[in-house]
């Protein structure tokens, strides 16, 4: 069948069969198809939807482009199970709950992504550690996956790769915002990794990828649905992202707040609740624990005992960074030149957080990319970020910057200054968890 009659049908609104998307799949992914095809078809899809059908087999076609890896021959004596979250500020979460996961028993081949737009990404968090290669070969990442647990690498290029191709169609196109495309994008790479189970974290809020609450929850419900048809239990964990989550942005400075996580030492944060909260979910839901309060107790102890950490700490040196991280942290990452406290102008209480800007500021500051393949500058952020509901007094920090030099400080004064709106009277502050959706609940 000629591409363009499948395109022409999608464009007219009727369905597609699994056979057409394969078909379309398969083309992405070889090069037959130019890159105005794909813009047509992700214009058609944007435009007319997909039924669920469709949506399963749009995903199927994507995991089943490249590489689906198997771990049965490993006989792994737990699930194969990770978490993937729609991305956000502040949002260190990957770090700690892979190596809190596998310390209760789970195998987490977290494959992951870097920063886009304002979100941070996991992989330049963990490329701020002196020497830790995101890219091992196939045999170090099992092997870590069964001895450790937990393993977080970069994408390679044959996971896949009909997604490469067309997000990048997407991204040019203006398709991005389209239900169906985003949720074969995810989890056809994620279902690629072989999982047992799947925890997606959709973020809600100023700082998330999608637009508003309605459209954040059409997305969790879609996530839920196309997952468990596709094979893989999901469940979707709605959490608040109108503030960042941890109190630092940047990536050093997040593995520094990892690290504080998983020594135990940050029992009460934001970042703690809901890594524990997505952790707790997993471990239900791959039958690891018997319910929510059962999966506590197991993280709890996990956690006291330091076995959390010592996951950790075997994954980074595993994946070639230095043992002694976890002791010496202040000796291996790098630290900004320059540190500026950014004071608050008048008194009130901090209402609502532009938490997006304060992801343009780090980008900004260099820990970002302006421009995909750009260097990164692991030392720059914020820290010390307060919180909404916090009162302030003119000259109290709103939050410390940490630059190269004063003057890439003083160009994001303003932007970080206005990203906080301080009013007279207290607002309510949101929940962290607006809502847990799971397969029975959708089916
Ligand atoms: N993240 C992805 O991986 N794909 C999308 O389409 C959107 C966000």
């Amino acid at each position: 069948m000629l591409i363009q009659e499948i395109i022409r049908r999608k464009r007219d609104g009727q369905t597609l069969s699994r056979k057409m998307l394969d078909l379309i799949t398969q083309g992405i992914t070889d090069g037959s198809i130019g890159d105005a095809q794909i813009g047509a078809f992700a214009m058609a899809v944007y435009l007319n939807g997909m039924d669920r059908d469709e949506s399963v087999a749009l995903t199927e076609s994507i995991r089943d482009s490249g590489q689906v890896m198997h771990w049965h021959d490993l006989e792994l004596p737990g699930p194969v199970l990770d978490k993937h979250s729609t991305g956000g500020v502040g949002d260190l979460v990957s770090l700690v709950l892979g190596p809190w996961v596998a310390a209760c028993g789970g195998h987490v081949p977290m494959v992951s992504g870097r920063g886009l737009g304002h979100t941070g990404g996991t992989l330049d968090k963990l490329e701020s550690i002196p020497g830790y290669d995101i890219a091992p070969c196939d045999a170090t990442f099992r092997r870590l996956v069964k001895e450790v647990g937990v393993a977080i690498i970069g994408q390679t290029g044959s996971l896949a790769p009909a997604d490469k191709r067309l997000y990048g169609v997407r991204d040019v196109t203006a398709t991005v915002e389209s239900i169906p495309l985003i949720v074969a994008s995810i989890l056809g790479k994620k279902l690629a990794c072989g999982l047992d189970t799947l925890v997606m974290d959709v973020k809600v809020g100023s700082g998330a990828f999608m637009p508003t609450p309605a459209a954040s929850r059409e997305l969790a419900e879609a996530i839920v649905a196309i997952g468990g048809d596709a094979g893989t239990r999901t469940s979707v964990l709605l959490t608040d992202m109108n503030q960042p989550l941890a109190d630092c942005a940047g990536n050093a400075l997040e593995v520094h707040a990892a690290l504080r996580v998983l020594r135990g030492e940050d029992t009460s944060s934001r970042l703690y609740a809901v890594t524990q909260s997505l952790a707790a979910e997993m471990l239900v839901q791959a039958g690891l624990a018997g319910d929510d309060a059962d999966a506590r107790r197991l993280l709890d102890r996990a956690l006291n005992s330091g076995e959390a950490l010592e996951r950790f700490s075997r994954m980074v040196h595993g994946l070639g960074g230095p043992a002694d991280l976890a002791d010496r942290a202040c000796h291996h990452l790098a630290e900004a030149p320059v540190s500026l406290d950014i004071e608050a102008d008048c008194t009130g209480v901090i209402s609502a957080i532009d938490t997006r800007e304060l992801g343009m500021g780090v980008v900004e500051l260099g820990g970002g990319r302006r421009n995909p393949g750009d260097a990164i500058d692991p030392a720059v952020g914020l820290s010390r970020i307060a919180a909404l509901g916090e009162r302030v007094e003119p000259g109290q920090p709103l939050l410390r910057l940490h630059a190269r030099d004063r003057a890439d400080a003083e160009a994001v004064t303003s932007r970080l200054r206005r990203a906080f709106s301080v009013s007279e009277t207290p607002t309510d502050t949101p929940p962290l968890v607006h809502a847990t959706l799971r397969p029975e609940a959708t089916a």
